[in-house]
């Protein structure tokens, strides 16, 4: 029977867990053991109590919760020296971004385990129950603009009232992929009048069927898109972005941004000159700290205000939401884990699309393409 297991998340100001008590129990009503670490749900609000009752066993030594388990999972990646005290053959589940994180893929060939990355999911219709990219990007679009509109120091609707008519705040999103549909989903519902910018053509429908206004810019040759991502677009390309939208920038009250370019650093939408432009007061967001930022001045984990504008830099989002993110993330996790494995082990069919494409790490072995140069 395959032994589970679920280590506390250490990355700072995570508070996501792997596994919520329902999901413990669906897997060992499936036949499939589980350990939680001591304290691991309390951040997203389950207690250990909760999971015992569920029928998870609770270990407080994290070392015992790697050593005896056949499958670790992971919101995040663990630290190198963890993936040490894993079984030779057992296997690790959870966010890996392996094409950046030599790390923790050495630390997986040298510790002779298996790695799946959940960002590797592909992004095929019968993977989406899986789609943890899109289940806690679309909770970050949502919490984005509650941060701004919490703020930014005036209401985000039209309201009439017997001392005169407030008129309604101007949000523009940069990118609209998941967070950025939702983020317009969101500043509507609150009321705002909503502006997005995306250089996928076939998001002018999208944006508008959410009742945004769609901010067009002519792409050119270096655009270069495959399978629904941006993969590059050239400086001329963006600086002629920047002018185009810095008009609508200039009059925004919230201005959040979510480009980003897998595997290369977020291109720079907004220049300090655009931020410079913005009335006192206003709010951005930039979703895309982590990967380098979209806005000139933006910094990792910290809110900063540059001309009187506050830009926040918060690079964990759906960890604000733990209680939605934890809870969607389980689900995403275990129906990975049913896909590839039953409760007597794992059936590594190894040209299947789903494990071909989230197969990182194979017993000891580098497989993904992505780490192979
Ligand atoms: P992402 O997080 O990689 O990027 C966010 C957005 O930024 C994208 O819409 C992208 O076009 C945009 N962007 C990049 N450079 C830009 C620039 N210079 N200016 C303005 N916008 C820029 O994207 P996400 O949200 O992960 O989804 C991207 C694609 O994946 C979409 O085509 C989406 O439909 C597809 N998708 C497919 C799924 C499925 O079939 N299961 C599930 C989820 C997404």
């Amino acid at each position: 029977m395959i032994q589970i297991a679920v280590p506390k998340e250490t990355k700072f100001k995570e508070n996501r867990v792997a596994l919520t008590p329902d999901t413990v129990k669906d897997l060992i009503k499936k036949g499939f053991a589980c350990t939680i670490e001591s304290g691991a749900g309390l951040n997203s609000f389950y207690t250990d109590e909760m999971y015992s009752s569920a029928g998870a066993k609770i270990e407080s030594n994290t070392q015992s919760v790697y050593a005896n388990a056949d499958v670790v999972l992971k919101v995040n990646a663990p630290q190198p020296s963890e993936i040490a005290w894993m079984k030779k053959e057992a296997v690790l589940i959870s966010f890996m971004w392996a094409a950046t994180n030599k790390e923790v893929v050495d630390a997986s060939a040298n510790a002779g385990i298996s790695a799946f990355s959940m960002d590797a999911v592909p992004r095929i219709s019968r993977a989406q129950k899986m789609d943890a990219l899109s289940s806690q990007a679309n909770l970050a679009g949502y919490k984005a603009v509650l941060l701004a509109a919490d703020t930014i120091g005036k209401i985000l609707p039209m309201m009439t009232t017997a001392a005169g008519t407030i008129r309604p705040s101007k949000v523009v999103i940069f990118g609209a992929g998941v967070a950025g549909l939702q983020a317009i989903a969101t500043a509507k519902r609150l009321g705002a009048v909503v502006e997005c910018t995306d250089i996928r053509p076939e998001t002018k429908e999208q944006v508008e069927s959410l009742g945004g206004k769609f901010i067009e810019v002519k792409g050119d040759d270096s655009i270069k898109i495959e399978g629904g991502y941006v993969k590059g677009v050239s400086e001329e390309f963006l600086k002629k972005q920047q002018e185009l939208v810095a008009k609508h920038v200039k009059e925004a009250d919230i201005v959040i941004t979510t480009a980003l370019i897998p595997g290369k650093k977020a291109p720079v939408l907004v220049t300090e000159e655009m931020v410079k432009s913005m009335r006192l007061g206003s709010v951005i967001v930039d979703m895309a700290v982590e990967q380098g930022g979209n806005v000139v001045g933006s910094e990792l984990n910290k809110t900063v205000v540059k001309h009187g504008v506050t830009i926040i830099g918060e690079s964990n989002i759906p960890s604000l939401l733990p209680l939605n993110a934890s809870e969607l993330y389980a689900k995403n996790i275990i129906t990975l884990l049913y896909h590839l494995a039953t409760p007597e082990g794992f059936k590594w069919e190894m040209e299947e699309e789903i494990t071909k494409g989230s197969l990182i790490v194979h017993k000891g072995q580098k497989v993904h393409p992505t780490i192979m140069n």
